[in-house]
């Protein structure tokens, strides 16, 4: 096959500030990056695919202090007439009417950014006169026409409303963390997918990177003006961006300015460990936090419990560690897990230690705490959805009830020894008004059953044990606690199991067996 042969000058950036050959490599990145050839001459070394067609191309319309006219009044007018303003743009309402003058009252009293004023009568070609953009929500074909020709005469671009055959410009759906700003389109034809886009987005993208970004425009003509070189420039820019988002949470500081700008090149990466909690095994169930944390993280090292729709949400870059005891063998003890996060988080990593549930219920979590604070290492917790919540919200039952539980326990059936605990206050579980919930039931729940009948709690109590709650293969049995032991074994083996026992479990207790009857708070009080 023969090498395509291009000119040495096609080459990004030959004759120009390495700047501008950044932006040009940005603004077209399929173009062919050569390697000396043997005569001296460049050769491609590979031809990535050509950008695919767009149906429109995203620019942003600087506004502030440019007119903008509006006609007509509908809730989409107001909304886009109070979207202009905010990008500072003088807008003129023609409503058309005094009722439709009317629903501009709140956003002409305070837009965001520039102006808003309303008149209540409708448009006249006059009025187009000196504006940048003309909008307009007109459902009359004719007049729609006359419009986009006087504001064309004017030499203004044109949306009208739910017209896009009629628009010159369109708006996209907007992720807003100015000076950073996205906008999604899906060319007017999936609004709600472009808003289910937006709502992912908004999750992805912290409110703190706004305060980042403002301080990267307030620190480059510092920057300008004390690193000459591109590259050491380039390299700022690097270190600002890792920051950025490992610090996201919050605003940067003077100190984060004198730390970059003093050289922070050869200072350590400082690592941290966060305990993020994974919920139930939903990967809807997470929070938005945890979301970001897993986004950002260096590595990840999570339990048996996480499931792989949970860590698909993972910056694909991130390492990820199992430690589980699928994962590591018999050797990843708890000893091992503190020693690996407190390492990572030393040589400079952003450690997400990953635990199913919430981390703090059940997780071992004061272990790994403490190993990080005794080592210096910053931890911190975003925490979950438990699985007695999960499980509970799948169930559709209320864990407490003014009358009938009033208080919840959390025990656990598997004591350090993988036996039955021998500390559990057998008579806070024979509380006819509390609600008992046992992890890691599976090997003693026969056991915690007859010694809590023993200790007098009625046998025909309401329970149900819930196999991979909020998971797709999720499973549940219910009857009276009695015979609850009998029916969970029929669940899943291997799969994680939570039992609930208490009046609460009545409703679906009751269609399996003959458990107390009581009345709901609700009929009672
Ligand atoms: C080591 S504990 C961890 C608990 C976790 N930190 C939490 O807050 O849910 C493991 C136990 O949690 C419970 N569990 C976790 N995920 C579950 C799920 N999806 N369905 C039912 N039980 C679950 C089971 O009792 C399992 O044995």
């Amino acid at each position: 096959m023969t090498a395509r042969r291009i000119s040495p000058l096609q080459g990004p950036g030959v004759g120009a500030s390495p700047e501008k050959a950044v932006q040009a490599e940005a603004l077209q990145p399929m173009t062919p990056r050569g390697v000396q050839g043997g005569e001296g001459e460049r050769v491609p070394v590979a031809t990535p695919a050509r950008i695919a067609p767009l149906p429109n191309l995203p620019l942003f319309h600087k506004l502030a202090g440019r007119k903008v006219v509006v006609a007509g009044g509908s809730q989409g007018a107001v909304w886009k007439s109070e979207l202009v303003a905010a990008a500072g743009a003088n807008v003129v309402v023609l409503a058309g009417s005094d009722i439709a003058a009317r629903l501009y009252d709140d956003v002409a009293a305070h837009p965001a950014s520039g102006t808003i004023t309303v008149h209540a009568r409708g448009w006249e070609p006059a009025d187009l006169a000196g504006a940048a953009l003309a909008l307009a929500d007109i459902a009359d074909e004719a007049e729609a026409l006359r419009f986009i020709a006087a504001a064309h005469e004017a030499g203004a671009l044109v949306n009208i409303i739910d017209r896009t055959e009629h628009c010159d410009v369109t708006f996209g759906t907007i992720v807003n963390r100015a000076p950073v700003v996205v906008a999604i389109s899906t060319e007017g034809g999936a609004p709600m997918l472009g808003q289910s886009i937006r709502a992912r987005m908004e999750s992805i993208l912290p409110l703190g990177l706004s305060a980042w970004a403002k301080a990267a425009q307030s620190w480059r003509p510092l920057l300008k003006e004390r690193v000459k070189s591109f590259q050491d420039r380039r390299r700022f820019w690097e270190r600002f961006t890792e920051r950025a988002w490992q610090n996201v949470d919050r605003a940067p500081t003077e100190a984060d300015r004198d730390a970059l700008f003093g050289g922070a090149a050869a200072a350590p990466r400082i690592g941290k460990v966060t305990l993020v909690g994974a919920g139930p095994g939903d990967p809807e169930l997470l929070t938005l936090k945890a979301v970001r944390a897993l986004q950002t993280a260096d590595v990840i090292l999570y339990d048996d419990l996480v499931g792989p729709d949970v860590l698909e949400l993972a910056r694909r870059e991130a390492r990820r560690v199992a430690v589980g005891k699928t994962g590591h063998g018999p050797s990843c003890s708890q000893r091992d897990i503190c020693r690996e996060i407190v390492a990572l988080a030393k040589a400079g990593e952003s450690v997400v230690r990953l635990k199913g549930g919430d981390p703090l219920i059940f997780g071992r979590a004061t272990e790994e705490i403490d190993a990080c604070r005794a080592a210096g290492v910053e931890v911190s917790i975003i925490p979950g959805i438990s699985a007695a919540q999960g499980a509970a919200a799948t169930l559709g039952i209320s864990l407490t009830e003014r009358l009938h539980a009033r208080r919840l326990q959390l025990v656990t059936g598997h004591g350090a020894d993988g036996k039955l605990p021998t500390d559990i206050e057998w008579a806070a579980i024979a509380d006819p008004v509390t609600t008992t919930v046992i992890y890691m039931p599976r090997k003693t729940l026969a056991q915690f059953v007859e010694r809590a009948l023993a200790e007098g709690l009625d046998p025909a109590t309401p329970a149900v044990a819930v196999a991979s709650a909020t998971r797709g293969d999720q499973e549940q049995v219910a009857g009276a606690v009695r015979d609850l032991p009998a029916l969970a074994a029929g669940l899943r083996q291997g799969a994680p199991v939570t039992v609930i026992i208490g009046k609460v479990a009545r409703e679906r207790a009751l269609a399996h067996a003959d458990v107390l009857a009581f009345s709901k708070v609700s009929e009672a009080a």
